[in-house]
């Protein structure tokens, strides 16, 4: 029999470029992310970091390049084969996107009634077990609104989870979350990478968080990545626009001034109108 060796990486970003309008978002953008282990992609808002997560998922096409998963190209391809993609990749968006009429159970059951035609029972047992591994079996019958910020992204990493994803993509999950919170969260997402054996995908902008939790870090800048390795790596980089991403200083090759004439310049043509 032929054996089928998995690809080393469950993604590879290969030479993508992808505009909006005129605005060239990315320009030759190549990045393979090793399978079991988390990444994290880093980068200032508004480089294109929740973009890259829609080409991964196919939610977006890429304009020239590739995307594959498992070694196939996710878009353009059949619809069937799209639908196969998303089954195996789990997103957690910014604001746990849970439906809010619905309570936690039914949110983090959706979509086993949406995809599958399991007995109740089962159901049952799968949303229970995927709420007991975030801590929250016994808030089960709490609507949305009674959660907090935290609480809500544990539900959508249950939720994410229930499908028994390949691939999981984390979009912003330390945002707006206090301490504490932030700590469950990290925690969370290396036990389930690491009990599942699953991969999973970081993005975000915050530099110590990523520093904690990633194996590998990418930093992405102007459609492409700029640096990219270890944490550890990442601290040692000698690159100017690396040191001030990655130590949060508020001036470099990322300028502080929004450019324009120099502020004398300014104050007369100001004074004359
Ligand atoms: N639906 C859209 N239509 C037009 N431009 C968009 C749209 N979504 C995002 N953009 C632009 O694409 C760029 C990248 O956005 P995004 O991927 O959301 O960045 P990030 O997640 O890194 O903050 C931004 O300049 C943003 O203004
Ligand atoms: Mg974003």
């Amino acid at each position: 029999m032929l054996s089928h060796k998995k690809p080393p990486n469950i993604i590879e970003i290969q030479d993508v470029r992808y505009s909006r309008g005129k605005r060239a978002i990315f320009d030759g953008l190549n990045m393979n992310f090793p399978r079991g282990a988390v990444s994290a992609v880093m980068g200032p808002s508004g480089t294109g970091k929740t973009t890259l997560l829609n080409l991964i998922t196919g939610q977006l096409v890429p304009d020239d390049g590739a995307v594959l998963f498992d070694g196939k190209v996710v878009c353009p391809c059949s619809r069937h084969g799209l639908y196969n993609t998303r089954r195996q990749i789990g997103v957690l968006f910014q604001d746990g996107a849970l439906l809010t009429d619905l309570n936690v159970f039914e949110n983090v059951a959706f979509p086993l009634r949406e995809h599958t035609r399991l007995p109740e029972q089962l159901i049952r047992q799968i949303v229970l077990m995927r709420l007991n591994s975030v801590g929250l079996r016994a808030a089960w019958q709490r609507m949305p609104s009674e959660l907090s910020g935290g609480m809500a992204r544990r539900v959508g990493l249950a939720r994410a989870l229930v499908m028994d994803p390949k691939l999981i993509i984390y979009d912003e999950p330390f945002t707006g979350l206090d301490p504490i919170a932030v700590g469950v969260i990290l925690r969370l997402i290396r036990q389930t990478n690491d009990v599942l054996g699953i991969t999973s995908i970081v993005v975000t902008h915050d530099v110590a968080e990523a520093e904690m939790l990633a194996d590998l870090i990418f930093l992405i800048s102007e459609g492409k990545v700029v640096a990219s390795g270890s944490p550890l790596d990442m601290q040692q980089k000698a690159s100017s626009m690396v040191r001030q991403f990655m130590q949060g200083l508020a001036d470099g090759p990322v300028p502080f001034h929004y450019p324009g004439t120099s502020y004398a310049d300014q104050l007369q043509t100001m004074s004359r109108t």
